[in-house]
């Protein structure tokens, strides 16, 4: 079992890395999961806890539910548990239970405990790390939501035995942003690693390395008041792939593997990438067969969506952006519209 410290000025946590221990709390303690997540694994988590009481929340599965309606019935099903104040929240699945569980957790009755126990590669490798939660809503992703960090969260890849390839293959896309922005030896193990083996080690070491790599990101700058956007290489584009198409035909992973490719064409237009390392980045996507095109219908349409993103502020669309080499980034919020839509255009 590894942990890794996230320093935080209040609120210290740890993210542990390995089997799933035994876990014991003196109060009130809910799981919110869905069906298909309970099915496989709420039984092995229902062995390691001991508490007072245990109640099971279960929502609707899908990024489609991951809005207020849905957070209504959590909070609903929060109080016909009669958690209180000392009762802790538990969110076993992806990163869209994680981040409703937050979300509901935090706001529930001003504030509850809750623990992440990640049953994705995604989540494990980014979303349960770092107490971003919340919600999507007509105007766009994660618009909703709250800074609240976890208690701790548990990130034991064996829940990974039963994730759908697919699902896996998104979680990749996370992991390929983290090593583009910030570790070229990362993206070079990437790159090089055998994937024809038993892959539980890889895994294992990719989520180790992701949690450091966010750990350190979020103890420099929990709120995202400046390198932590920078985890958003890909994303300021994958916002828009994933509500222009309803929250339903791209996995997040997927629309960030698209959005990384878009980034990359402007990087290429402001000569901040070269065509070489923007080769390696859409080799090493494609390696996880990520990376599909996605055909740009309206570029003005698709350049305006980009002012609800949270990043943008004063009317200035902000870009995360390789900054000469793989590993390195910049932020940029002083790129011509033209040049931009003419990026755009290109990918039509
Ligand atoms: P998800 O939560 O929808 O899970 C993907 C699918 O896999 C679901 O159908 C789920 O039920 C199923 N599943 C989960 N665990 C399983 C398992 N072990 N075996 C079989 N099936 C399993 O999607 P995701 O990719 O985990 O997370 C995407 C969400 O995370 C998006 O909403 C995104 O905005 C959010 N996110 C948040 C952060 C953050 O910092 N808060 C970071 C990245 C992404
Ligand atoms: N996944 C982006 C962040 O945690 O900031």
């Amino acid at each position: 079992m590894q942990e890794i410290k996230i320093n935080l000025k209040d609120n210290s946590y740890s993210v542990f890395i390995g089997d799933l221990k035994n876990l014991e709390f003196g109060s009130k303690v809910a799981i919110l999961s869905n069906q298909k997540v309970a099915g496989l694994h709420l039984k092995t988590l229902l062995e390691r806890i001991k508490a007072p009481q245990i109640s099971i929340i279960s929502v609707p599965d899908g990024e489609a539910y991951k809005n207020l309606k849905t957070i209504e019935q959590i909070l609903e099903q929060m109080f016909c548990s009669y958690l209180d104040r000392k009762s802790t929240l538990i969110a076993l699945g992806g990163g869209v239970i994680s981040d409703m569980g937050g979300f509901a957790a935090s706001i529930y009755e001003r504030g509850i405990d809750f623990i992440n126990i990640p049953t994705t590669l995604l989540a494990c490798v980014d979303a349960s790390v770092g107490g971003k939660t919340g919600v999507n809503n007509a105007f766009g992703k994660n618009l909703i939501g709250s800074f609240y960090q976890p208690r701790a969260v548990y990130c034991d890849s064996a829940f990974l035995a039963t994730l759908p390839s697919r699902e896996l293959r998104a979680g990749m896309a996370e992991v390929i942003k983290m090593a583009v922005m910030f570790d070229k030896d990362f993206f070079d193990y990437l790159v090089n690693f055998d994937l024809s083996g038993d892959l539980a080690g890889f895994y294992d070491e990719i989520i180790n390395k992701c949690v450091r790599l966010k750990a350190s990101v979020v103890a420099q700058d929990e709120k995202e008041n400046g390198v932590r956007a920078v985890l958003n290489y890909g994303h300021t584009f994958a916002h828009v792939i994933e509500r222009q198409s309803g929250y339903g035909e791209f996995l997040h992973g997927e629309a960030v593997g698209m959005g990384i490719i878009m980034a990359n064409e402007l990087a290429l237009r402001l000569n901040l990438l070269s065509l070489d390392d923007a080769n390696k980045i859409k080799a090493c996507l494609a390696r996880f067969n990520l990376a599909l095109n996605y055909k740009i219908k309206d570029a003005n349409a698709f350049y305006n969506a980009f002012y609800l993103d949270k990043k943008s502020a004063n009317n200035k669309i902000k870009f995360i952006l390789p900054n000469g080499k793989i590993g390195s980034y910049c932020l940029r919020d002083d790129i011509d519209k033209s040049v931009v839509l003419d990026v755009l255009q290109g990918l039509k």
